[in-house]
């Protein structure tokens, strides 16, 4: 199973390619709905909709899991990133009501469907803990704990946390849950599939002609449908909500503990900024303990290595461990006002949807959107389509025409030869190593791989043309503008851009 990064999750660990059912050729075939993105969002509300009537589609650009559901960490929770008190104060103590019974909703859903298809997925129900640490933090985790109790989703204090770290004080969240992600959405999708849906991998949408009955270019054909979906993470194109939505990455290690009864009985959430998480799982009968924090915007930490060294060096003080089995990044999108945006895609026709701006909560929120789409597009109306709407936000002045402009500017590529010796001269970079570098007047992302072959490609996102950065931990070039991601060669790892990165050609050219 493959990822968006060149580390290896503990998800992707002993997970084969997805093995589906034999496909027919889809070109020109007619959908109720077409689901673009084979994450734990896509997988999921395919099988709702599916269940519910539907004829749908899940078109993948790779395999299933490729993006963050292949790189999360996996905690399910009742409660959103940003607190309830937060919640309150943004959009009314009802709303935050109806928050906690969304959460509690997509929480159940995920229970039920692992006891009604029956999946091993190394599923438990633990409790969570936040704790504080200083004087600061405790006022903070005291007005956490009221928002909580305001929203009746009943916490209490409590006098232990599961982590060997000292904490001044700290609150007890019952009823909140862990899995194996992969092997649960490997699960769904073969329900999906026994349910009569459709399930492409290699199959990248590349552009919709927008009608009532919508006609999607991919990779395998033009395909017709009443309604797409994206869950792409974010969607593509250039859309408001990329304006919305801050890309960030996190960094997780999965440790081998030397003491098996360190292994921590709970989720556990430290309040530093980042803060620190902790959690874990077993799989195959292998304890492992799940350390993540070190988040930062994406594109804004020079040495991602650093994140690794940084956040091990945090766990090794509390912890004996036996070995880091393994360690990964992945990427998240916080919302402005700290919902995710389910619903209707602002500025395109009624039958096009997306959910995105999950933050850290991408489990439950990913639940939470597959209850609400299917609910629209099914029964006409959600409970929480007000709540999440995507068109909440006015649209700020002029957007249209920059999005023109920016869909323009995108046009003007490097094209051109360049001396490969010359540009192995001035970048002066190891194996393993990249930089962008200025040449002849353009700018260039080099990256010389482990065999010291140069690997050359415009650093100009071919989303709306920001410039790229190097992701040393995961060897890609990131986009700091609306995380768009692209491998070392340029291929598209993550939308929103829909293109590669432009190749630079480099000849052994010969001066005279
Ligand atoms: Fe928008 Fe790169 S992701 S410019």
């Amino acid at each position: 199973m493959k990822r968006d990064g060149a580390c290896i999750s503990l998800w992707q660990a002993g997970m084969s390619d997805y093995k589906g059912q034999q496909k027919n050729n889809i070109a020109n075939k007619y959908f109720d709905v077409v689901i673009v993105g084979g994450g734990i969002t896509g997988i999921t509300t395919g099988l709702l909709l599916q269940k519910a009537g539907k004829t749908v589609l899940v078109a993948e650009a790779r395999n299933i899991g490729f993006g963050t559901t292949g790189g999360t960490t996996a905690h399910l929770n009742s409660f959103m990133e940003v607190h309830f008190t937060q919640l309150i104060k943004n959009f009314g103590e009802d709303n935050a009501r109806l928050v906690a019974k969304a959460c509690r909703q997509s929480m159940d859903l995920i229970k039920k469907n692992i006891e009604d298809y029956g999946i091993d997925c190394g599923y438990g129900e633990v409790a969570g803990y936040i704790y504080a640490q200083d004087e600061k933090q405790v006022k903070e985790l005291d007005d956490i704990f009221e928002g909580f109790n305001k929203v009746g989703a009943g916490v209490s204090p409590s006098t232990s946390i599961p982590v060997r770290i000292p904490f001044v004080r700290a609150i007890e969240i019952p009823g909140q849950a862990q899995f194996h992600p992969t092997r649960y959405i490997y699960a769904l999708a073969k329900e999906f599939e026994k349910a009569g849906g459709v399930l492409m991998e290699n199959c990248r949408v590349t552009a919709v002609e927008e009608n009532e009955i919508l006609a999607i270019s991919s990779s395998q054909g033009t395909i017709r449908s009443k309604n797409l979906v994206y869950a792409t993470h974010i969607p593509p194109g250039v859309n408001l909500l990329h304006f919305r939505c801050a890309p960030y990455r996190s960094y997780v290690i999965a440790a081998k503990l030397k003491n098996e009864s360190d292994y921590p009985q709970g989720l556990a959430y430290d309040m530093q900024d980042p803060y620190h998480y902790f959690r874990t799982q077993e799989v195959d009968g292998q304890f492992y303990l799940i350390a993540g924090g070190e988040d930062h915007k994406t594109a804004h930490e020079e040495n991602t290595e650093a994140c690794f060294t940084r956040l091990e060096a945090y766990v090794k003080k509390f912890y004996e461990i036996e070995e880091i089995a393994f360690r990964w990044s992945s990427q998240y999108f916080n919302p402005v006002d700290g919902l995710a945006y389910i619903g209707h895609l602002p500025g395109h026709p009624q039958n096009m949807f997306v959910a995105t701006g999950y933050g850290g909560i991408g489990m439950t929120n990913s639940h939470i959107a597959a209850m609400t789409l299917t609910d629209i597009i099914v029964r006409g109306k959600s409970e929480f389509e007000d709540l999440f709407s995507p068109n909440r936000l006015k649209p700020v002045a002029g957007f249209n025409n920059f999005v023109k402009e920016a869909a323009d500017v995108v046009g003007n590529l490097i094209g051109g030869v360049f001396s490969r010796e010359k540009l192995q001269s001035i970048a002066e970079i190891a194996p393993g190593e990249a930089r962008v570098v200025k040449y002849e007047g353009h700018a260039i992302a080099l990256y010389k791989d482990e065999n010291g072959e140069l690997h050359a490609v415009s650093p100009a996102c071919t989303h709306i043309k920001c410039t790229v950065g190097w992701n040393a931990a995961e060897k890609s070039w990131d986009c700091p503008c609306h995380g768009s991601r692209f491998s070392y060669d340029g291929t598209v790892l993550t939308a929103p851009a829909r293109k590669d990165l432009e190749i630079i050609q480099l000849e052994e050219l010969v001066e005279h």
